[in-house]
């Protein structure tokens, strides 16, 4: 297993959607394991394929991050999500240091296959919610700033500056520039 490069934003793969898995094979269950591991390092509840440069529908997410329960969802989706929603402050991988306030379903029933290929319903509730959200979002090239709302989207905004001014400045350096 390896320790994965995780990407920033605004690195343009966080925004593009993800195309389906359409075969389970060996490489994949390296990503996965791989992803995990990756997860772990960084502290993570949850990492999406997009985050490691992979335009798939792939996910980990861990459902008990007290005792690590890691979970590998493939082209999943959400079925249904809970009335009663919740805000809890929430960060992202791709954006280390950055938290914020984001209002999210309190629950979910999510239905994924496996690494088997086999189809899996997970409903969750609490984290592992707030997580699956989040994972599920960054398939579609969406980033949980996006979800902020309008009263902390002016202390985010400066953050997000210093990501996108970093950024800029390690592609310049790449490029010799
Ligand atoms: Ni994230």
């Amino acid at each position: 297993m390896a320790i994965l490069p995780i990407r920033r934003y605004p690195d343009p793969v966080l925004r593009a959607t993800a195309a389906p898995v359409e075969i389970i094979n060996d490489d994949l269950r390296r990503l996965a394991a791989d992803m995990i591991e990756t997860m772990w390092e960084a502290d993570g509840v949850g990492l999406a394929a997009p985050q490691v440069g992979v335009g798939r529908r792939l996910v980990v997410v861990d459902l008990d991050p007290g005792n690590h329960d890691p979970r590998v969802l493939v082209n999943p989706v959400i079925v249904k999500r809970s009335r009663k929603k919740e805000t809890l402050d929430e960060g992202c991988l791709s954006f280390p240091g950055l938290r914020s306030k984001v209002r999210r379903a309190f629950g979910v029933s999510c239905a994924a296959q496996n690494l088997d290929g086999d189809i899996v319903e997970y409903r969750v509730e609490g984290l592992p919610a707030r997580a699956i959200q989040h994972e599920l979002d960054h398939l579609d090239g969406m980033l949980f700033v996006d979800k902020v709302g309008p009263s902390d989207r002016i202390t985010l905004r400066e953050g997000l500056e210093e990501f996108e001014k970093e950024f800029a400045f390690a592609r310049e350096a790449s490029s010799g520039g």
